[in-house]
């Protein structure tokens, strides 16, 4: 009899403590949508029906549709602000950056080093090691990058080369990091040629382990000092031993090297350097060495995201060329004739000539939003512009580029493959921040450049060379993995490459 009492006094504590949670918006006069318990409004993720980017791109569209300029919905009992009015979103990103400064993630770096890398950093340690960056990603430097990554064209051409219908993530995968280790680490990882098994492994672990379900749940919903508590491990022991060695040795290895290199690697191994003045981000002051610590847990980030969101671009550009061999073929004769013009050669300036070919990474990049949030913490009360309502001090704000991205009143038929939105006239016609991919403001991503470069080279050099279309292993209608944090393909993607002829050929 008494399990019963306690089980009605649990149910009655569940039931208090959710209503009180749910209440948050309705005490601010904030519009939400209409919560239940459990899950409050993310029933579906939890289901496993939809993912995490999916999930906040369906509560946007949801507030969109009811018209109100900025809405409430709660994770579990979490409650999350979703805003929708572009002029709200501006200031959010860029003109109040300093009122939502953080992404608001996990960061312990006692208890895991890996994870105190610049997208979890804040404050002023952010400040410093943002403003270091950028140097090492000019234009200067990107030209020099995209010699190395033409040299890897060359092993990915010839793994394509085959006859048969390839898994395209994988070999993509493979190039990607190639292309990264060479150029920010001086790394030759040599993965398309199959070796170094254990290092596509581990660099899968980020994307797969680290933002599985259940940790993204824990992140978003306990907070950082209780997680630390219990301490709270993003990857398996095995995978951060194995970077933080690998870095050691980058480490090492240019220790003994009398010549400069001036990559990525170079440049965060100099912050380590006690020796040396650093200045601070104002200029004026000084900035702190980082530890041996703090510079594996930038170089891993900086792989990691090297990695996967090229691989993921080039795969959903490839996969839609295939469904579309109009555009294909549009972009493969841009590309055959601006070749042409550069004896046939990869390089830096042929492909900034590529007009049609920006179109067609945008419109990838908005069919297929990659990094499908961008979540921000809110440091201070906001006063919301247009409203008398605020966003309170130390709450969550999820902006969904992906479901900006798939807003009708920006993108008509969202889910049309349409590289002709983004012609000059037409993007001109949208309002500013209605084209999110790579975040925006101060916190925008730092390797904009190198993603684009590393997955335009890549597309250059496998169009030039094959037609490609949809392979009958494919499975058809396409669904989106739900667990991962990266937006991707259930299943492989195979597509059948087969050799074109053109007069480029023979450079190749
Ligand atoms: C197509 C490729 C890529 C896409 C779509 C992408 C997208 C993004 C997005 C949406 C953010 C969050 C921005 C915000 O919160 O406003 C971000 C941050 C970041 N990205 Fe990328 N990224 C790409 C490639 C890369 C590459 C190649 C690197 C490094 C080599 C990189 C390094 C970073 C870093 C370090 C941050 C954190 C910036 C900060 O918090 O200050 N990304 N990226």
């Amino acid at each position: 009899m008494w399990w019963w009492a306690l089980l009605l006094v649990l149910l009655v504590f569940i039931i208090t403590f959710y209503k009180s949670c749910f209440s948050y918006f309705k005490n601010r006069g904030i519009p939400y949508l209409k919560p239940s318990i459990p899950f409050g409004n993310a029933t579906d993720f939890f289901l496993d029906k939809v993912s995490f980017g999916a999930l906040f791109r369906d509560w946007y569209l949801e507030i969109k549709k009811n018209n109100w300029p900025i809405g409430g919905a709660f994770f579990c009992g979490k409650p999350v602000y979703i805003p929708v009015d572009n002029e709200i979103i501006k200031k959010i990103l860029v003109s109040d950056f300093l009122i939502f400064p953080n992404h608001g993630l996990y960061i312990d770096e006692k208890v895991e080093p890996l994870s105190g890398h610049l997208f979890n950093m804040e404050g002023y340690k952010w400040k410093n090691l943002r403003a270091k960056l950028p140097s090492a990603f000019t234009a200067a430097k990107m030209r020099r990058n995209v010699v190395i990554m033409e040299g890897f064209t060359r092993e990915l051409v010839k793994r394509l080369d085959q006859n048969q219908s390839l898994d395209i993530k994988d070999v993509l995968s493979r190039f990607s990091i190639d292309v990264i280790s060479a150029c920010a680490f001086g790394l030759q990882s040599k993965t398309l040629e199959n070796q170094n098994e254990e290092l596509i492994g581990h660099s899968r672990a980020f994307f797969d382990v680290q933002w599985s379900r259940t940790k993204n749940t824990l992140v978003v919903l306990i907070p950082r000092y209780i997680l630390s508590f219990f301490r709270f491990k993003l990857f398996p022991k095995e995978t951060s031993n194995f970077f933080l060695n690998l870095f050691r040795s980058v480490k090492e290895q240019r220790q003994e090297e009398t010549t400069k290199r001036n990559d990525l690697a170079e440049l965060l191994l100099d912050l380590c350097d006690k020796t040396k003045d650093h200045s601070d981000f104002s200029g004026k002051g000084k900035m702190e060495a980082l530890s041996f610590n703090e510079i594996a847990a930038q170089m891993y980030f900086f792989f990691e995201a090297g990695f996967e969101t090229s691989s993921s671009t080039l795969t959903w550009i490839l996969y839609e060329l295939a469904a579309n061999p109009n555009i294909q073929n549009r972009l493969r004769q841009e590309i055959n004739e601006i070749l042409q013009k550069y004896n046939g050669q990869i390089v830096y300036d042929a492909i900034n000539e590529m007009e049609y070919l920006d179109r067609v990474f945008d419109e990838t990049l908005r069919k297929y939003t990659i990094f499908s949030i961008l979540p921000r913490v809110c440091i201070k009360n906001w006063a919301i512009p247009g409203t008398n309502l605020k966003i309170d001090e130390d709450s969550f704000v999820m902006i969904s580029n992906y479901g900006i991205h798939h807003d009708p009143e920006y993108y008509p038929e969202p889910m049309k493959f349409d590289p002709e939105r983004f012609t000059s006239e037409n993007k001109a016609k949208r309002p500013y921040c209605s084209y999110l991919p790579f975040g925006e403001g101060p916190r925008i991503c730092v390797g904009k450049r190198f993603g684009i470069w590393q997955t335009k080279v890549g597309l250059v050099a496998i169009l030039r060379s094959f037609n490609v279309t949809l392979s009958q292993k494919m499975k058809m209608p396409l669904t989106f993995e739900t667990a991962g944090f990266v937006l991707k393909a259930k299943g492989d993607i195979w597509l059948d490459f087969e050799k074109v002829n053109n007069n480029n050929d023979k450079f190749i």
